[in-house]
């Protein structure tokens, strides 16, 4: 590991204006320098995982995902909440995140989950049902969360983050993040 962090920021949204995306982006415009953050965007261009297409077969944006996964130190995920869950691409990313069995790039991988929502609950329970599969496909998952609720009132329609308790609680779980990937546990 260099001395800079290399974070990627995968959005489970692809809306464009996202407020998820707008969290991650937050994320990486307040921490210093130290972080080198990466934005993953190929989520709508993943094919529908299917055991047919493993191995051999495995397609350029599959092979792909896992390289960019296997480069970075960390990893920070910020999704929306679908009906009580983790949205379909999210779920479909993470399945080809888990391929070759116990081998695939998120074994071992530090991640945190975070989630921010128009409702009042700040899509907890996506962040319960990512973080679960998560660590089910072995990533190292920080314990540490962020909900953030009523997204419209804290985010603009710029997608600039506006909310002080929201850019500390932000910061600091990059920062958990950090400890996690330097030292394997946030301490
Ligand atoms: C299909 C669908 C299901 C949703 N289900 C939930 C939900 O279960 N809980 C919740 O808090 N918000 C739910 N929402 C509202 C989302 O939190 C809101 O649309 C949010 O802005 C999506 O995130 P994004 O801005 O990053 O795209 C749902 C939205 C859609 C389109």
């Amino acid at each position: 590991m260099s001395d800079r962090l290399k974070v990627l920021a995968i959005s489970g949204s692809v809306r464009e204006s996202s407020f998820n995306t707008a969290l991650l982006k937050a994320a990486s415009e307040l921490t210093g320098s130290e972080f080198e953050f990466e934005f993953y965007d190929g989520i709508a261009q993943l094919p529908i995982f299917s055991q047919e297409l493993e191995g051999t077969n495995r397609p350029k944006q599959a092979t792909d995902l896992d390289e960019v996964i296997r480069a970075t130190d960390a990893v920070l995920i910020s999704t929306p909440e679908y009906n009580g869950s983790l949205p379909g691409g999210l779920k479909n990313l993470l399945d080809w995140g888990s391929r070759p069995y116990a081998n695939g790039p998120f074994a071992g991988k530090p991640v945190a989950v975070i989630s921010t929502s128009t409702g009042r609950y700040g899509g907890a329970r996506a962040v319960e049902a990512t973080s679960d599969i998560l660590r089910h496909i072995g990533a190292s998952v920080l314990n540490d969360r962020l909900t953030v609720a009523s997204a419209q009132s804290k985010i603009d329609s710029e997608g600039v983050l506006r909310d002080d308790i929201t850019k500390r609680s932000l910061a600091h779980i990059v920062e958990r993040l950090r400890d996690l990937a330097k030292f394997g546990v946030a301490a």
